[in-house]
């Protein structure tokens, strides 16, 4: 099949960096500036994966705390589940231990970086020390003759902030992200949770589309898609490629980092639950023995 032919999807984008370089703020900013957001009045649980509609229709996908097991997992498995990685690196921080892991992580993955600066506001700023430690520990910043964009920002007040969103929309534009929106569904269990609404996980579609009534299977659980809710709370008819969505209707919580895949009918759920779930057993009373 010609890959070109298939429709585009939405990059789906991962804040990594330093503790409290300004990760969750940045996302803050993004999410309350998005159209969805102001529609349904920006009111969010916090599962860390969203979608922010542009005003000119143009979609992005974001996900925080990457450096969760999920993503290993995800990884370990083989799935890039990310297109893009905003490394953060706060102004008057500049590069820590963690910002050379989030770094680690992205090369490993072959996934390109756009380089935020964060906290630009502070008097304690100082961009050009960032850029040269980020060129000394082997980023090649555009600054420095190298094809890595950077963008100085304030998840704070916003400054910046407009410039990262074009960057990343020219960065997919030539990525040219692409998936199957019809087929069977499947993604990635970013998250998950028993909440007084019932067994709740955050799934990322990554291709197909998944509507009420269909029927997943995750690792050893499975579920008929009983509602999708966006981030914002707001109930989905469907979820294309690219789209992050809280599912209702697990058999039981599926695990983070588990990859889900529709399955025709129930029988045939219960059947690839019951048998990974047969695998897993022996597999555990294996090393027990060993
Ligand atoms: P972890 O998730 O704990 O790793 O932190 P984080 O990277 O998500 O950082 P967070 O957004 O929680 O911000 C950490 C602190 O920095 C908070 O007190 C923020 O208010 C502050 N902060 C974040 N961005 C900015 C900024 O652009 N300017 C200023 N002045 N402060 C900021
Ligand atoms: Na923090
Ligand atoms: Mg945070």
């Amino acid at each position: 099949a010609d890959p070109s032919a298939l429709p585009t999807r939405p990059p789906i984008v991962t804040i990594m960096g330093h503790v409290d370089h300004g990760k969750t703020t940045m996302l803050d900013w993004l999410r309350k500036t998005s159209v969805a957001a102001q529609e349904h009045g920006g009111i969010t649980q916090h599962i860390g994966a969203f979608s922010v509609r542009l005003s000119a229709g143009r979609q992005i996908t974001f996900l925080d705390t990457p450096g969760h097991a999920a993503f290993l997992t995800m990884r370990q498995r083989g799935a890039n589940v990310t297109d893009i990685v905003i490394l953060v690196v706060a102004a008057d921080d500049s590069v820590k231990p963690q910002t050379l892991e989030a770094l680690k992580h992205a090369q490993s993955a072959n996934v390109p970086i756009i380089v935020a600066i964060n906290k630009i506001d502070k008097d304690e700023a100082r961009v050009e020390q960032v850029k040269a430690d980020l060129a000394r520990h082997g980023v090649e910043i555009e600054d420095y003759g190298g094809d890595v964009q950077v963008v100085c920002v304030s998840g704070k007040t916003g400054q910046g902030m407009p410039d990262l969103e074009e960057n990343i929309l020219t960065l997919s534009e030539i990525l040219d992200m692409r998936a199957e929106s019809d087929g069977m569904a499947e993604g990635w269990v970013l998250e998950s949770s028993i909440k007084p609404v019932g067994k709740v996980a955050t799934v990322l579609v990554k291709r197909g589309t998944l509507r009420k009534g269909d029927i997943i299977v995750a690792g050893t659980t499975w579920a008929r898609v009983r509602s999708l809710r966006s981030e914002a709370g707001v109930e989905l008819e469907e979820a294309p490629p690219s789209t992050p969505v809280e599912i209702l209707g697990w058999r039981e919580p599926p695990a983070a980092g588990d990859q889900v895949l529709q399955a025709p009918d129930e029988g045939r759920a219960k059947d690839a639950a019951h048998y990974r779930q047969e695998l897993r057993d022996r597999e555990k009373s294996a090393n027990e023995l060993a």
